[in-house]
């Protein structure tokens, strides 16, 4: 027990994860905050104890890049704030940052307080906002002081979806007026004008499929985009942070203009890493659970970005989980790859996909991961290190890690709410034992425990 007689929960015997080693201690949580790290820490009356004994000890993930709840036309993403956010840290996320949207004609502050209806009182993990704006103006402008009282400091933009990209001269002032406060600007950077004249010219031919999606948005699409956003961040002095890279040639991109001096940040998301284009070939409409926008690339990309992954090009590595059932949603577009709403699910898999298929082979170190998942999106994100480190005074958000266990990925048995997981029957090692949001525990091996105790992250 702690000085001031609150009950401690202490776990033991693990090896605690941070991007420049490992370190055996046990850690002590007083509820909301990590209290103590020592060699041994011996439980008082009343303590809690959380074997870790074989198991790595995580600061709490943080999955950058979600759409909960969203809408898109008459739809709505299959996942809400309630089985997104549960989803998540049966997966070993402990903070989300979702994208809050500014409607046509509509105010950011109106986009916030939707998001905070759609969130607050209902997430297993701990959530904040990023502001996409799509339509800038000089009233949205002034908004700005007001979003970052709000506690929002990362924005978003899109270059492509008709109903939500800016122009170049708007993400140019966009990147502008945010320079000021520090804050960063994410970016969808595809060519949304060569991406309309690329599916027409595929439906011209006949080509109606899942499989003429990635014809019409081809690699250079996205490195067009990715070359004139880091220009426009050259012009701006300001860093830019390229959202969901899917290409080698728009690695390409990203390299030359760090060459350049400009500082850019880069996204990319395990369904990047571990599949290929291949997938839109599959039997029937099978090839429709894979549309999503970049679309999975050619197998020499996937490898170009694993080797960026381990070579530290990346920052981050964010789900970009946006899910639609294949039933009643994705099969909307039968008829026309076009009307295929784009997205995937990915949000309670993502930390163990990527353990698998990258850490578990020696192909990225445990400590690397740990500053991928957690320690780079809290820095990036303003949370740092409240968040994204095991420290005392960080929050306690934990993911106590097995490197072990085994599982299969299946929607049978899936937490998210969606028919279809694109990594069905993916084997499994490494999972999440342990998950604590704010000291709470939250899920253990994959299951919820059924506490709600994800907190707005004001940053
Ligand atoms: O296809 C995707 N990724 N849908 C979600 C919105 C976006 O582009 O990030
Ligand atoms: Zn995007
Ligand atoms: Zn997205």
């Amino acid at each position: 027990m702690s000085k001031e007689g609150i009950r401690l929960i202490i776990i033991q015997n693990g090896q605690l994860v941070s991007p420049s080693g490992l370190t055996r201690a046990d850690l002590a949580l007083d509820g909301g905050r990590i209290v103590a790290i020592e060699p041994h820490i011996e439980p008082g009356e009343g303590d809690t104890v959380h074997d870790a004994a074989g198991c790595y000890v995580f600061p709490g993930f943080i999955d950058g890049h979600t759409h909960l709840d969203m809408e898109s036309g008459s739809l709505v993403t299959a996942d809400d704030f309630t089985t997104g956010t549960r989803a998540a840290v049966c997966g070993g996320t402990t903070t989300i940052v979702d994208f809050a949207t500014q409607d046509k004609g509509g105010t950011l502050n109106d986009a916030l307080d939707a998001w905070h209806k759609k969130a607050d009182g209902k997430c297993s993990c701990n959530y904040a906002f990023h502001m996409a704006i799509t339509d800038w103006n000089d009233q949205v402008k002034a908004e700005l002081p007001e979003m970052f009282r709000r506690g929002v400091t990362s924005f978003k933009a899109y270059m492509a979806y008709d109903a939500l990209k800016v122009n170049d001269a708007e993400l140019l002032e966009i990147l502008q007026s945010l320079k000021p406060f520090g804050g960063i600007l994410g970016v969808h950077c595809e060519n949304g004008l060569l991406v309309n004249e690329l599916q027409a010219r595929q439906k011209e031919l006949g080509h109606f499929g899942p499989d003429a999606h990635p014809v019409s948005r081809p690699a250079e699409v996205e490195a067009e985009a990715v070359n004139r956003l880091c220009y426009l961040g050259k012009l701006a002095d300001t860093p830019v942070h390229v959202v969901h890279l899917s290409t080698e040639l728009g690695l390409e991109e990203v390299r030359a203009a760090r060459k350049k001096g400009v500082k850019v940040y880069a996204e990319t998301c395990p369904q990047y890493l571990t599949m290929d284009e291949s997938r839109y070939k599959a039997p029937g409409f099978e090839g429709a659970k894979y549309v999503m926008s970049p679309p999975l690339r050619t197998p020499a990309d996937v490898q170009a970005l694993r080797k960026a992954v381990a070579a530290g090009e990346i920052d981050t590595i964010a789900t970009d989980h946006c899910s639609y059932n294949f039933k009643g949603q994705k099969d909307l577009g039968i008829e026309d790859f076009t009307r295929i709403p784009n997205g995937g699910p990915g949000i309670e898999h993502r930390p163990m996909v990527v353990y698998t298929s990258m850490v578990q082979p020696g192909e990225l170190a445990v400590t690397d991961f740990c500053r991928l998942l957690a320690e780079n999106p809290a820095k990036l994100f303003g949370m740092y290190p409240r968040k994204g480190v095991l420290a005392v005074g960080s929050d306690a958000d934990v993911t106590v890690w097995d490197p072990e266990a085994k599982t299969v990925i299946t929607a049978a048995r899936q937490q998210q709410n969606v028919d279809y997981t694109p990594y069905e029957g993916f084997a499994v090692t490494g999972m999440p034992k342990a998950v604590f949001v704010g000291g709470v525990l939250a899920a253990e091996y994959g299951q919820p425990t059924g506490l709600v105790a994800g907190t707005y992250v004001k940053r």
